[in-house]
């Protein structure tokens, strides 16, 4: 991951446009590549945005699954601390399909999200592919609200909404043989200019254990802040592994694989001594250029806290590590 940018907590806040507002003032990008066109004035309305043939949809049209939100939140995940502003979480992403910085959310509106299929192979008794709308609808959605720590120090605490992983395991029906579970996201480098980086070994891949995977807290997230997931948080379905540094959690799924071999990981491949398989959480276990002791919590204007082990939940997951200490689960 670059160290050497200007993090976002460095910006003012009078420098980034909130989401909504740009959405609500049709500002979409022009020449997006994609058909989103800029229309100058701004309009107060729900949101329209253009496609391809230059046609009018409506919010319904571009989230299908808008009806769904938003949904009871689960209490037994509870945290301590306040929510993340939405305005300071939706401009502040990594997303490197997009860009290697934290302001990529503009052009993350580029991604075309409707349809969209996620196939799901490997291991597994019958390779399928669904669309996301029918899984959305399928699928028992709750609001849940977890800490997220990025591997570079900073934090936030969104409300998520979606459906527990082990769902989808379940729903996948995989063989004994498999052992882990690889995630990818798509490839489409006319669309995101990230992924014409070719130093970059796209597509991006995630993957974790089948423990790992049907643990309680392993979440697929379709909603976030009470509505469809927003593009550059990971529309529209993406993981989220609240124990684990924040690259673990992979953004806009196509792929689901049941494997025997571990996935090589986006980062692991990049860098495996920095960004490894297991990336748990960690205080007392420094990153080899910076220490992981605390975390910045975005939209805070600085404020720090210290990092919990397991990012605070080890009472779910320490557990699936007693047999793998010779491991580097921090890293
Ligand atoms: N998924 C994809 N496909 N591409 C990415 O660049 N970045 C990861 C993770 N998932 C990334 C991704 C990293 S490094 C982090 S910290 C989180 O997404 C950021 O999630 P957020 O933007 O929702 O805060």
């Amino acid at each position: 991951m670059l160290i050497k940018r200007k993090r976002g907590w460095e910006i003012p806040e009078s420098q980034v446009t909130p989401e909504n507002i740009f959405l609500n003032r049709r500002r979409f990008l022009a020449g997006a590549g994609v058909g989103l066109a800029a229309v100058a004035a701004p309009e107060p309305a729900a949101a329209f945005i253009f496609n391809r043939d230059g046609e009018a949809e409506t919010e319904a049209e571009l989230h299908p699954t808008s009806d769904l939100y938003p949904v009871q939140r689960n209490l037994r995940y509870r945290v301590s601390r306040e929510l993340t502003d939405e305005t300071a979480a939706s401009s502040y992403n990594n997303f490197y399909e997009f860009g290697s910085h934290k302001r990529i959310w503009r052009a993350a509106q580029r991604l075309p999200t409707h349809p969209w299929a996620v196939t799901i192979d490997g291991l597994v008794e019958e390779e399928m592919t669904l669309d996301f709308e029918d899984i959305a609808r399928r699928m028992t959605l709750e609001e849940r609200v977890y800490r997220f720590r990025c591997v570079e120090a900073w934090a936030m605490t969104v409300p998520w909404t979606g459906f527990p992983l082990s769902k989808l395991v379940e729903m996948a029906r995989p063989l004994g043989s498999a052992r882990y579970v690889r995630f990818e996201t798509f490839m489409n480098p006319d669309m995101a200019s990230g992924q014409r980086q070719t130093w970059y070994p796209w597509p991006y891949v995630e993957g974790l254990t089948m423990a790992e995977a049907t643990n309680e807290l392993s979440f697929m997230v379709t909603g976030i802040y009470g509505k469809p997931v927003a593009k550059q948080f990971g529309a529209p379905i993406r993981l989220h592994v609240p124990w684990k540094y924040g690259f673990k959690s992979i953004k806009s799924v196509v792929r689901i694989s049941f494997t025997e071999e571990r996935p090589v990981s986006f980062w692991e491949e990049i860098q495996g001594s920095e960004y490894g398989f297991w990336a748990n959480v960690n205080p007392d276990v420094p990153h080899p250029r910076w220490s992981q002791a605390t975390e910045e919590l975005i939209g805070t204007g600085g404020e720090r806290v210290p990092t919990r082990l397991y990012n605070g939940y080890g009472e779910f997951v320490a557990h699936l590590y007693d047999d793998l200490q010779n491991e580097p689960l921090f890293m």
